[in-house]
């Protein structure tokens, strides 16, 4: 009964408040790091929705793929007293950044809008700080897929995409044979952790994964499936371009869209690119999921920071619900490489590739291989990836031997907690 009357007092609010056109305007500083040609695109929609609510956006990109410049920026940003006022954060962050009450919650839009009916529960956990809705999800990004030039796989003699690392090496070495790149990556740490969770899973297998990169469990990391999976990791290495450090990941996609390069390891964002690029998947390009069983699972969302002033509480209030409408969600994610976070968008006018996505989460969620991405930080908190991300780097640029990095891996987690 409380409950009811409760909710009945939250929609009349809400009500008249959009009745009156009172939240009509707002005003947003919004944080993020989506500067690549497919997430200008992508963010470019919430830009347009926004404003076309009468809402003023004030953009603040900080360039650099996976986030880590834009954390350092809000960090600083904090210290000095000037938070934006929503800013594109995930997984464990949003409960960090929660704890140090530093958040608004948007529990009044997500009660009116019954947002706990239309998410996926693992998603709105991650959501909540002690029961009220911190963060808004965009999308649900796969970080375990291989995209790959036809034009390269067919100059190397290719025919069917690799569904085994034993596949997927032996395809690399026909492109090198070609006079191709084989593998176009991308030296910076969360690369490089990118594709080395990735082979985590293929190697070790779900169960492993997370005993490993979420549980951080000692014996898993310096475990002999651990030192296979660096051993592949090693093997990818030598796959790699000489051009490869310091590259952005979105130059690393391009090899693949010019068809210089045949493989790119990379999360669905790369999508994005290709499409930006009116690249058509299956025809223009492929997606593979990286060998094995399960799904590294990302998600984007956008957490409303405490900042003073009616226009900015409007402005979150706002975005929130607009962040969560059923049309943003498509039009956002069709742009973005994603998948909707909703679980009642249509997926129709998607290509084969979210498609895939969106069967394989639901497998794999069935059979407990639903696995959180360590590097894209939904996994741990972020001093302790910082660490294993030190370890991943240095051993992708040096001659460490398997067994050597895997009691580094150890070491360093034992340091961080
Ligand atoms: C984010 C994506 C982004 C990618 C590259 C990931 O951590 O989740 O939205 O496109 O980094 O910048």
């Amino acid at each position: 009964m409380f409950g009811f009357r409760k909710l009945t007092a939250v929609a009349a609010l809400l009500g008249s408040v959009f009745a009156s056109g009172a939240w009509a305007e707002g005003t947003v500083e919004v944080l993020h790091w989506w500067t690549s040609g497919g997430e200008a695109k992508a963010v470019g929609e919430l830009k347009s929705a926004f404003e076309a609510q009468g809402g003023i956006w004030i953009d603040s990109p900080i360039a650099g793929g996976g986030g880590d410049a834009a954390m350092t920026a809000l960090r600083a940003r904090v210290v000095a007293g000037n938070p934006p006022t929503a800013v594109q954060l995930k997984g464990p962050g949003i409960q960090e950044w929660a704890g140090e009450g530093a958040l608004n919650d948007v529990q009044a839009v997500a009660t009116a809008e019954n947002w706990d009916s239309v998410l996926p529960p693992v998603l709105a956990e991650i959501m909540k700080y002690d029961g009220k809705y911190v963060a808004a999800p965009v999308n649900i990004h796969r970080v375990d897929w291989i995209w790959a030039s036809p034009v390269a796989l067919e100059k190397a003699g290719i025919t069917e995409m690799p569904t085994t690392w034993e596949e997927f090496n032996a395809a690399a070495e026909k492109l090198e044979a070609a006079g191709l790149v084989a593998l176009a990556h991308g030296g910076q740490p969360w690369q490089d952790a990118t594709v080395f969770e990735d082979v985590v899973l293929g190697v070790g297998g779900p169960d492993f994964y997370r005993k490993a990169l979420v549980e951080l469990d000692p014996a898993a990391l310096t475990s002999d499936t651990m030192v296979a999976a660096f051993d592949q990791l090693r093997t990818l290495r030598g796959f790699v371009d000489d051009g490869f450090s310091g590259r952005d990941w979105n130059l690393a996609t391009a090899m693949v869209i010019r068809g210089e390069a045949g493989f790119q390891i990379m999360g669905d964002w790369a999508k994005g690119e290709f499409l930006a690029a009116s690249l058509v998947p299956g025809k223009d390009f492929y997606c593979i999921p990286t060998p094995g069983d399960g799904f590294v699972l990302n998600s984007d969302s956008f957490t409303f920071f405490k900042v003073a002033g009616d226009e900015n509480l409007k402005g979150q209030q706002v975005l929130a619900s607009l962040i969560m409408s059923p049309v943003f969600q498509k039009t956002f994610n069709l742009a973005k490489g994603s998948i909707p976070a909703r679980t009642d968008v249509a997926l129709d006018d998607f290509d084969d590739c979210a498609k895939r996505s969106h069967e394989d989460l639901l497998k794999a969620t069935e059979a407990g291989a639903l696995v959180p991405s360590m590097a894209h930080e939904m996994a741990i908190p972020r001093s302790v990836r910082g660490e294993i991300l030190d370890v991943v780097t240095k051993f992708f640029n040096s001659d460490m031997s398997s067994k050597d990095a895997t009691t580094a891996l150890a070491d360093a987690v034992a340091r961080a907690m």
